[in-house]
């Protein structure tokens, strides 16, 4: 029983963990990629919108990111010395796993790079805090891959995995963390037009191009991840691993076909004369579409949750 509630409590935390992550790496990459190198869409309003936007939502995050981390380094500790929560929550095991395991040192690295992005944020204005942040926040998700199942392969498979890993997950956090600042964006449209949405088009246009890149990297490092835990036919369709990384890919396909709608349906009519009918309507259903799709990501980092926590499939079907 006390396993249990633990194994569900971790593979809560590493979700929320997960998706948090995501959405504070995903807003800050939507800055650099978006935002910034457009000056003939300068005007006070459009930047003071982003950026006040941009840097609530890494707030947030990362506000989220630290308390889910912290909880996952308990649950860990706990699960690890098989003890009830509280007494795992002791300085004597904590210390141990902080300090002897690779989940617990990546961890430590982990929360200095967030304690970085944090102080970036606080100093948002200063030249080099923008780059600084990014590249900690970058840091913050790459890290995830070595405190898992892709850490633990050994060799030089075990190189290309984590690698593989942590570029699956910059590229998850680009897509789906970047939807968040795009839908807010576009809800900020709705509201008020005039100073918004000559910006949009543009914006669409740019997140739809990053979106494809991160669509073939998350695909070809996702394929990598499955080749190494999976290893055969046979291991994804007669193992529990097998058939959840199944479920996963399903809903990462329905997330492709939204965001090939937004695409080639909606985004073009983004570029039609302000107030147009067909313009008011792309905007509205792109914000339904982009809402749509961060639930399916989140379910998607909910089966990430659990599968990290499963035996790989390679080690069950021989
Ligand atoms: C939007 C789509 C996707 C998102 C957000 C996503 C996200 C993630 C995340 C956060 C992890 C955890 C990394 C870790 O714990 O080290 C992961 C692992 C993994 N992903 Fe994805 N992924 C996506 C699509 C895919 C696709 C399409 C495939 C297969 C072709 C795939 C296969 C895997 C595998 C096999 C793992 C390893 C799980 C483990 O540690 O046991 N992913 N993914």
């Amino acid at each position: 029983m006390l396993g249990d509630a633990v194994n569900v409590s971790l593979i809560v935390v590493r979700a929320i963990h997960f998706a948090a992550t995501a959405i504070t790496v995903g807003v800050l990459i939507f800055r650099a990629v978006m935002a910034q190198p457009a000056p003939h869409l300068t005007g006070a309003a459009r930047i003071l919108v982003m950026e006040q936007m941009i840097v609530r939502a890494a707030w947030i995050g990362v506000a989220v990111t630290v308390a889910s981390g912290a909880a996952w380094v308990l649950l860990e500790a706990a699960a690890m010395s098989g003890l009830p929560l509280g007494e795992a929550a002791t300085t004597d095991i904590l210390s141990t796993v902080l300090a002897e395991t690779q989940f617990g040192m990546v961890s430590e690295i982990r929360v200095a790079l967030a304690i970085v992005l944090a102080a970036c944020l606080s100093y948002d204005r200063l030249p080099l805090a923008q780059p600084l942040a990014l590249a900690s926040s970058l840091g913050l998700i790459a890290g995830i891959a070595w405190t898992g199942h892709a850490g633990s392969s050994a060799g030089d498979i075990g190189s290309i995995h984590v690698m593989a890993d942590a570029l699956h997950l910059i590229a998850a956090a680009a897509w789906l963390g970047g939807l968040v600042p795009f839908t807010l964006l576009l809800a900020e449209v709705r509201r008020n037009q005039d100073h918004a949405s000559a910006f949009v088009s543009q914006a669409a246009r740019r997140f739809s191009s990053l979106g494809m890149l991160s669509v073939g990297t998350i695909l070809a490092t996702g394929i990598v991840n499955a080749w190494i835990l999976v290893g055969s036919i046979k291991g994804l369709l007669t193992t529990e691993y097998g058939w959840l990384l199944i479920v996963k890919i399903f809903l990462f396909m329905i997330m492709l076909a939204f965001a090939a709608i937004n695409r080639y349906w909606l985004t073009p009519d983004l570029a039609l004369p302000l107030g147009n009918e067909a313009q008011l309507k792309a905007v509205r259903r792109l914000t339904r579409n982009s809402g749509i799709e961060i639930a399916f990501g989140l379910a998607i980092f909910a089966v990430v949750g659990v599968l990290g926590t499963l035996h790989p499939a390679v080690h069950l079907a021989n």
